[in-house]
């Protein structure tokens, strides 16, 4: 099978992004020349294991996202400390998308900036978290609040990895690359595993290299996140980030159909892709409220001028401010949400 590599391309920080069966050997090749220590950063039950030519140590992190936290940082730097690792060294991140942005905003603050690596091991962490270099944990306040930008020196996916991932965890992933069939138009699921990912990859590594700080067209990538974090605090996590990223398209496309942005035919085709060729959930569970949904997303970073979106439109998918809250309770009436 043919492995791929893409290049995420921003100057002086552009790195590879490897796709394939068993690339994960490429990693001691990829180690920064100035490396003399590997720090791992990984969970129990991830099935990657490196086997480095270098000194190494594994930290291993709790699963789940309330570990997404400033707690799990402070655990991995006092580890950094005890094994010495110094600034020249790198970070490896071996895991889902909470690994890949804890492992990645521990090294972007380790001695203010050290190289990190990430193996993602999940589907949403190859075609989304681990590229780009957003990195960051979650306050009780909300997801994601403090972190940084910082790019990782290279990404290996090793499609291998995937054979143990949990059914639940693919269709979290399919909810991302349903995100770039809309960003798109593109047929993703009519590629084969590896392919669709590098595909993926590459449309997320054009994005970023156009816009690596988010000052403008890197938003789109949030498509459907802004309800899908508030889903993801009011459920407690039960609701996965994948699964809520698909909700939060419906959402959105409701939005954009109460603000007369998209038609009729439009919001169905929402429904059509992500309920019926997806097979993804759209609906918001009765357990959750509007009125807890609607104060999360005021905590959003892109809430800067009153709620904000990324939405569907004439202009194809843009970031919308300051949406009128009676949009919102359109939106919510038409998916039935309490
Ligand atoms: N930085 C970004 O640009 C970005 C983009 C999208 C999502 N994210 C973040 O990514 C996180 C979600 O990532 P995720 O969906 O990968 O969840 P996750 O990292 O929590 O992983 C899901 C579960 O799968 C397990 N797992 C991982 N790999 C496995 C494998 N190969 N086999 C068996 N089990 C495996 C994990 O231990 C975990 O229990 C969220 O925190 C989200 O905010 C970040």
């Amino acid at each position: 099978m043919t492995n791929h590599k893409i290049i995420v391309s921003l100057a002086d920080r552009s790195y590879p992004v490897i796709v394939g069966s068993g690339v994960s050997d490429q990693l001691q090749d990829l180690l920064p020349k100035t490396a003399k220590r590997v720090a791992i950063v990984t969970q129990e039950n991830i099935p990657l294991k490196l086997d480095l030519e270098i000194e190494n140590t594994t930290i291993t992190i709790g699963n789940g996202e309330q570990h997404k936290n400033l707690q799990t940082i402070q655990l991995i730097s006092e580890k950094f400390a005890k094994f010495g690792l110094t600034r020249s060294d790198v970070v490896i991140g071996v895991g889902g998308g909470m690994v890949t942005d804890v492992a990645g905003f521990a090294a972007a603050s380790w001695h203010r900036g050290t190289a990190v690596i990430h193996l993602p091991t999940t589907l949403v962490g190859m075609v989304d978290a681990a590229i780009g270099g957003k990195t960051g944990v979650n306050l009780e306040q909300g997801k994601n609040l403090v972190g940084a930008f910082w790019q990782p020196t290279a990404v290996i996916c090793d499609v291998d990895s995937l054979k143990t991932l949990p059914e639940r965890e693919t269709r979290c992933g399919l909810g991302e690359v349903a995100k770039y069939h809309f960003l798109t138009g593109d047929d993703l699921l009519a590629l084969e595993m590896t392919q669709r990912i590098a595909r993926c990859v590459q449309i997320k590594a054009e994005i970023v290299s156009a816009d690596e700080r988010e000052q403008g067209g890197r938003a789109v990538l949030n498509y459907g996140h802004t309800l899908a974090h508030a889903l993801e605090r009011s459920s407690s996590f039960a609701l996965a980030h994948g699964e809520a990223v698909a909700i939060g398209m419906i959402f959105a496309a409701h939005l954009a159909h109460s603000m007369k942005r998209i038609d009729d035919h439009r919001l169905a085709y929402h429904y059509k892709v992500i309920r019926d060729i997806y097979r993804l959930g759209v609906e918001v569970p009765k357990t959750i409220k509007r009125t807890d949904l609607i104060s999360f997303m005021r905590l959003d970073k892109k809430a800067i001028n009153g709620l904000t979106f990324v939405l569907d439109g004439n202009n194809s998918i843009e970031v919308v401010s300051g949406v009128d809250e009676k949009y919102i309770d359109q939106a919510f009436d038409a998916m039935q949400v309490l």
